[in-house]
């Protein structure tokens, strides 16, 4: 007979790992399946976050930012290097050694609660007597029934057409992340958050960088005046990011990539690198899933259709994280694994999506929550807005980091804080006080009494907050 289970969960992403962990807390008797392959061929839990994501960009990051500080930072502390060399290979390991740390972490995680782990592909084969069947295709084949079944299949990156990736001269996020020899040339296609992030890291490696975006404003989704100095900082550091351009054929060969494009007044050009990161999004990934066997249904983006509990079109089957509707974030995917196994239980959970948190962790790093002001024009909002620039923040003038500044939108008569966008020094943590603030339905007032530590950069999101009522006392 089949092994049975209270809650099967496909995919062992942040997603996944997270509702599994939750629902065992909750008593059930929970599998996870996941496929991920470690460079070994053994089983390597944290999906596209732990594997090829959040983890090994942030690594990367940490190490190139750490290299640009020896060569160009410490000057200015009166620090001097001499012979400063690039040890690639070691950075690649360090990074590679920081996953595994992360893939181990979730094992023990999955121990720890009893959760029954699969290494293989899990598919639907048919609805069953109290559940479903699912199919996991590993070193072994075996069928298993659950009744619940929770589908954190996650995605993958877009792929432009004529262009696919070789993960060698054209590469995908995977390949961005283990580049073997700093490219002399490289272009990026996509000025989102990938483009950025891994436009940095080689940036400050050495490499000279283009980033082709078709979209005219950069990046649209940001509060503009934050994401015009975000521009300024990227400009400054040589960062060259090209908008409103049309890419055209890309050739690939021996000596590297030639990328056909037309800027923005319509004039062709020709773009010779030796890699090309392709950054134009990602795709939900419902490959192998057979959702077609027991009528689960998409929509037009192959996105599993669900509801705002994350409920499918079948009972009992629930969808999570970048194979849903939102954000494709992996803390937006743990607060749904997080709901649903909650909701499973017969609890409430809930996911407020309006304050979700966004960071780019760029330098200056971006964040932001809630409404931008562009939003709030459009809506006809009335909004008050307060800024405050990190180069009249001691903390930060110590630490040698002012660029940017903590912008608050707050309702017109109730003063309810809409929206924060930051731009700077550490705002990935910063924007924290923020989430928690819009959570209780703080006003900016509410962050303007509240004593913050000195120095401290924290110090800018409080008089950001005074900003909105025109009263900073530091600027
Ligand atoms: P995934 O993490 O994609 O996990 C899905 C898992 O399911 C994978 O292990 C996959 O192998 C497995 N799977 C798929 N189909 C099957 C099947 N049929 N059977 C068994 N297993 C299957 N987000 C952030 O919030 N912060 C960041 O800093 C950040 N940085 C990123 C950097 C990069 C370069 C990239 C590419 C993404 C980044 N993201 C970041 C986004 C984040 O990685 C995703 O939002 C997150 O991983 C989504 O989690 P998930 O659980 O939905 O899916
Ligand atoms: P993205 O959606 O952030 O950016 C894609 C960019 O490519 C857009 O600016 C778009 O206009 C542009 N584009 C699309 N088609 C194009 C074309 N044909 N030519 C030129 N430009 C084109 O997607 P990205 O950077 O691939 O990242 C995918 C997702 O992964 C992100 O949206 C985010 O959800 C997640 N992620 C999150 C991170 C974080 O939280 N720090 C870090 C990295 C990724």
């Amino acid at each position: 007979m089949s092994k049975q289970f209270d809650v099967i969960v496909i995919g062992g992403g942040p997603g996944g790992y997270i509702a599994a962990i939750r629902a065992a807390q909750l008593g059930f008797n929970v599998a996870c399946i996941d496929e991920w392959k470690n460079a070994k061929g053994g089983p390597a839990l944290g999906g596209t976050c732990t594997n090829v994501g959040c983890i090994p960009s942030k690594a990367l990051l940490q190490s190139s930012e750490h290299f640009e500080h020896a060569g160009h930072g410490f000057a200015d502390h009166g620090i001097k290097v001499s012979g400063l060399s690039l040890d690639i290979d070691k950075m690649l390991a360090r990074k590679d050694q920081v996953v595994k740390q992360n893939n181990d972490g979730i094992t023990y995680l999955f121990k720890k609660n009893k959760i029954t782990s699969f290494h293989g592909r899990g598919s639907f084969v048919k609805a069953a007597d109290g559940g479903y069947e699912i199919k996991v295709a590993g070193a072994a084949e075996e069928t298993i029934v659950g009744k619940h079944i929770i589908v954190a299949t996650g995605s993958n990156a877009r792929a432009l057409p004529g262009a696919a990736f070789d993960e060698e001269n054209i590469l995908s996020n995977d390949g961005a992340l283990r580049i073997g020899a700093v490219p002399k040339k490289l272009a990026l296609i996509g000025s989102g958050v990938i483009g950025l992030e891994m436009g940095s890291v080689w940036r400050r490696l050495g490499s000279e960088v283009t980033v082709l975006e078709a979209l005219p404003t950069f990046l649209g989704a940001v509060d503009e005046q934050i994401a015009k100095e975000a521009k300024k900082a990227f400009d400054k550091q040589g960062l060259k990011i090209e908008l409103g351009v049309k890419v055209g054929e890309i050739k690939s060969g021996k000596k590297g990539v030639s990328i056909a494009w037309t800027n923005a007044k319509g004039e062709a050009q020709v773009l010779d690198v030796d890699k090309l990161i392709v950054s134009i999004g990602r795709v939900p990934n419902t490959i192998g899933l057979a959702a077609d066997a027991v009528g689960l249904a998409l929509d037009e983006r192959g996105a599993i259709n669900v509801d705002g509990d994350c409920k499918t079109n079948l009972p009992n089957v629930w969808a999570i994280g970048d194979v849903v509707r939102g954000p494709m974030l992996a803390h937006k995917a743990e607060e749904e694994g997080v709901a649903v196994a909650e909701r499973i239980a017969g609890q409430h959970g809930h996911v407020n999506f309006n304050t979700i948190p966004w960071v780019i962790y760029t330098h200056p790093e971006i964040a932001w929550v809630g409404q931008t002001e562009q939003q709030l024009k459009a809506e006809g909002r009335a909004y008050k807005a307060g800024t405050f620039p990190f180069l009249a923040n001691g903390r930060a003038r110590a630490l040698g980091d002012t660029t940017g500044m903590v912008k608050f939108l707050a309702d017109a008569t109730t003063d309810e804080i809409l929206g924060v966008h930051m731009v700077g020094p550490q705002v990935s943590e910063l924007i924290s006080e923020a989430v928690v603030a819009m959570e209780f339905k703080a006003s900016a007032e509410d962050i303007a009494r509240i004593c913050h530590a000195h120095p401290s950069l924290s110090e800018a999101t409080k008089e950001a907050a005074l900003a909105v009522d025109k009263r900073t006392l530091n600027f």
